[in-house]
């Protein structure tokens, strides 16, 4: 009986369509792509965050492969080529930029990936005939404008950030300004979207997209030749955030799932990024934009207003090192120029084999990008465990018995808590002050990013230990290991 009742009921097929395939497989992407994103958040997933995020872009790439081979008019030749140059492109990179060449790396591949939304945009309206213009809906035409405006910017912009950190002879570190450059940059802008606009109302009109291609490609330069060097990281953020705008453009253009999706994500997680940057640095957006930052020598107390500082030898740093129970290693953007960072690994092993606790202070905006010093770390292989943020590490200054910075300078400024006139005033900082003794090692008295002297270098418990950070670290090292 019930055999019967089986063979008589209709049997549930759901035939899927090579559409709905697309689209299954590129949810799949976008899954991994959240996953990735969400690992990348903690130092501890951060590395295996980057494999799923790059097996969601190779899913995505295999199911567009797959798209294009079953039925778009395009040859597959050109794929292969465009694969084996990106990829080998950035196969060359990932294995020869440096550690410290991250920013600049980043930056270029915003760049990239601005300039292939303005022609994966510009090139799909060319190749539109006028009659399906014509039929085009707003919101599609609008898209191709936004694409070739965010996508231009963010390309001659990205090339900027990228000359400037590079230390290129031909584009200037310091902010370059001049009389009139807000106005220009808010004209450019109001007259490259209303650009936009016309295309919407006139969709065959080419040459208004050839316009809005050129003033974007101008408004990039002129948004970031005005902003100094230092600050490149916060607007190297911010143009990954403009980068993923359009490329979601640039997938409403195309109609593709995927790239809206990845677009959005890169857009977003870009702009937290960058608003978690400025308040670290306890600047707005506006100020690290226009303010002109990272030139001349900015705001609050100089040298001559605040003593002597006391200098130290490597001898007498390791006696001091020696009797220590505790020790909090504060790294800075001097840790990363001078490479110190398997040098304090070891002068970390050293103190430990003492039975000596010690922990690093990690702030968020020591160094110049951001995670800067939990990516040098971790390439010197020092146990996640001891990397301690702001929040968890300051209560802890007071207990320490040293406190030992390692080119690290406005991070550990205490201006920063009560001189309302120095730059830096209302940053968090590292209360490295409150340690019973505190070691900074550094070339000279010279100031950092924010141009200011740093009133920690003339207090009674700090002695400054002067030379470069991998020489001096090495050097404590030797002197403890032969006491
Ligand atoms: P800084 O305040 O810039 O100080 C770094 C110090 O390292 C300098 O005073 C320098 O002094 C010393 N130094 C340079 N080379 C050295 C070497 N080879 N050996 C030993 N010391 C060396 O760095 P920080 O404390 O890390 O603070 C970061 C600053 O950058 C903050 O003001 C922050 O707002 C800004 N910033 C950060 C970011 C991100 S995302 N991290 C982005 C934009 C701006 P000497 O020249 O005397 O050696």
């Amino acid at each position: 009986m019930l055999n019967m009742i089986y063979a008589t009921e209709p049997t549930l097929t759901l035939a899927l369509t090579t559409k709905d395939w697309l689209g299954l497989t590129y949810l799949l992407a976008a899954m991994l792509f959240y996953l990735g994103l969400k690992m990348l958040s903690k130092v501890t997933t951060a590395r295996r965050g980057n494999l799923v995020s790059a097996l969601g872009m190779l899913v995505a790439i295999a199911a567009t492969f797959f798209q294009i081979s079953g039925g778009e008019s395009i040859s597959l030749i050109w794929i292969v080529i465009a694969i084996l140059i990106g990829g080998g492109g950035g196969l060359i990179l990932a294995v020869r930029v440096p550690m410290t060449g991250m920013p600049e790396m980043i930056a270029l591949l915003n760049g990239c990936g601005g300039i292939a939304s303005l022609l994966v945009a510009s090139g799909d309206y060319l190749r539109t005939s006028d009659a399906q213009l014509a039929g085009l809906p707003w919101n599609t035409l609008l898209a191709i404008g936004l694409a070739t405006l965010i996508g231009g910017l963010t390309f001659t912009g990205s090339l900027i950030a990228y000359a400037k950190l590079a230390g290129s002879k031909f584009i200037p570190d310091a902010p370059v300004q001049f009389a009139g450059q807000k106005v220009l940059i808010a004209v450019l802008g109001l007259g490259s979207l209303a650009l936009a606009g016309v295309l919407v109302a006139q969709p065959s009109a080419w040459y208004v997209l050839f316009l809005v291609a050129v003033l974007s490609l101008i408004l990039g330069v002129l948004l970031v030749i005005g902003i100094g060097g230092a600050d490149m990281p916060v607007v190297i953020a911010l143009l990954n955030s403009y980068s993923g705008i359009a490329a979601a453009m640039a997938g409403f253009v195309l109609d593709n799932s995927a790239l809206i999706i990845t677009g959005a994500l890169v857009g977003a997680s870009g702009i937290v990024l960058t608003k978690i940057m400025c308040k670290a640095m306890n600047r707005s957006l506006m100020n690290v934009l226009f303010g002109g930052v990272g030139g001349a020598v900015a705001g609050g107390k100089g040298s001559a207003d605040q003593g002597e500082a006391r200098s130290f030898t490597i001898e007498d740093a390791a006696i001091v090192l020696d009797a220590a129970r505790s020790v909090i290693i504060v790294p800075g953007y001097g840790m990363a120029v001078a490479q110190a960072q398997h040098a304090v690994k070891e002068l970390g092993q050293q103190l430990e084999s003492r039975s000596i606790d010690v922990k690093y202070a990690i702030h968020p905006v020591a160094g110049r990008m951001p995670g800067h010093m939990n990516v040098l770390l971790a390439e010197a292989d020092i146990p996640y465990e001891q990397l301690q943020d702001l929040e968890q590490i300051n209560p802890q200054f007071e207990q320490a018995d040293v406190a030992l910075v390692i080119g690290a300078n406005d991070v550990t400024n205490p201006a920063a808590r009560h001189d309302t006139a120095s730059p830096i005033y209302g940053m968090p900082i590292l209360d490295v002050d409150k340690a019973r003794t505190v070691f900074v090692i550094k070339r000279s008295m010279n100031p950092g990013f924010a141009g200011i002297q740093n009133e920690l270098y003339f207090k009674e418990n700090t002695g400054m230990i002067f030379g470069d950070a991998k020489k001096v670290v090495t050097e404590l090292s030797a002197e403890l290991s032969s006491s």
